[in-house]
Formats: C-alpha cells, structure tokens, sequence
C-alpha cells in the first residue's frame, strides 16, 4: 500500500513538473511555444486582415517567417534580435514616419502596452516560431 501511495506522488509530482513546463513554454520567448500562444493571436486580431493569408498590404504578408523576414515595400518587417531596427515594433509603437509606411494598424486604436510587449520580447529573443509549413502550390 505505501508503494501505492509512492507512486501516486511520483505521478502527482510528475503531471505538475509536465504543466508548469508548459507554461514556462509559453513564457519563454526563445520557445516557438511564445509565438504560438501569444503572437500569433495579437497578429491575427490586429493585422491579419489586412496582411495574412491572400492579404499582402504594403506588400507584406505575416503567415510565416520567410514572409516577415522578406516584408514589404520597405524592406523587412522584424529583423530577429533588433526591436529597434523592426519594421514591425516601429510601426506599432507609432514611431514610424507619419506616412509612408504609416503607423500600425492604420486608423484604429494603438495596441495595448501589453501587447506591443509581447511583440517586441518576441523579436528580441529571435523571433523564434514553428517553421513554416511546407509550400501548397
Ligand atoms: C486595415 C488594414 C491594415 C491592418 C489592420 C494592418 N495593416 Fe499594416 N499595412 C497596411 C497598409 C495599407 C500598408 C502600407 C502602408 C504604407 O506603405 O504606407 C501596411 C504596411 C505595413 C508595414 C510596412 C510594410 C512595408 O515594408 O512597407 C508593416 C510592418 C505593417 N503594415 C505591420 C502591421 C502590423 C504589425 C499590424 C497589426 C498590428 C498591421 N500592419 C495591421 C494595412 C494594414
């Protein structure tokens, strides 16, 4: 019976280890985990309709990595490690000229603090993401 009952916790133990892994996935921008869970969701709601799937304004496209590294008419969207030097933070920061490419996304609310956190840890910590899928056509 004490075996029983070892075992049990050696599982117990086990299954918290498991899900506070998967939270500290989640947490951890050097993991694909980050963007899964917490970029891609901002970048479906806020830029998505305007630059995923058939979507390309300004020439930019953000279904996968290759499509952000290429970016749009000015050139790449995130420069992996460089915030600063991203397209893509620059514009969402409203940092970016007042024109040509304008501020993100156009004429609608500025994104929470929050949520240009996320980006911007993203892109520092490698814009890390799963690789893209393979191509269709
Ligand atoms: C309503 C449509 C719309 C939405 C929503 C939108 N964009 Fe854009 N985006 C555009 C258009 C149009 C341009 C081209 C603007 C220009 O060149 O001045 C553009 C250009 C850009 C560029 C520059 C591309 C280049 O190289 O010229 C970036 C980066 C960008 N968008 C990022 C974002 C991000 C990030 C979001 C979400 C937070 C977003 N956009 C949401 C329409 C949109």
């Amino acid at each position: 019976m004490r075996g029983f009952f070892a075992g049990l916790g050696v599982v117990s133990i086990g299954l918290i280890a498991l899900s506070l892994g998967t939270v500290g996935a989640r947490e951890d921008a050097s993991r694909p985990e980050y963007y899964t869970t917490k970029v891609k969701p901002i970048l479906d709601a806020d830029c998505g309709r305007c630059h995923e799937g058939t979507s390309h304004r300004g020439g930019l496209n953000m279904d996968t990595r290759t499509a952000m590294l290429a970016g749009g008419h000015h050139g790449p969207a995130i420069v992996p490690g460089d915030p600063g030097k991203s397209w893509m933070v620059r514009l969402i920061r409203h940092e970016g000229p007042a024109d040509d490419p304008m501020n993100m996304p156009p004429k609608a609310d500025k994104l929470s603090d929050a949520d240009i956190a996320v980006v911007e840890t993203w892109i520092k910590a490698g814009a890390v993401m799963p690789p893209d899928p393979p191509k269709t056509q």
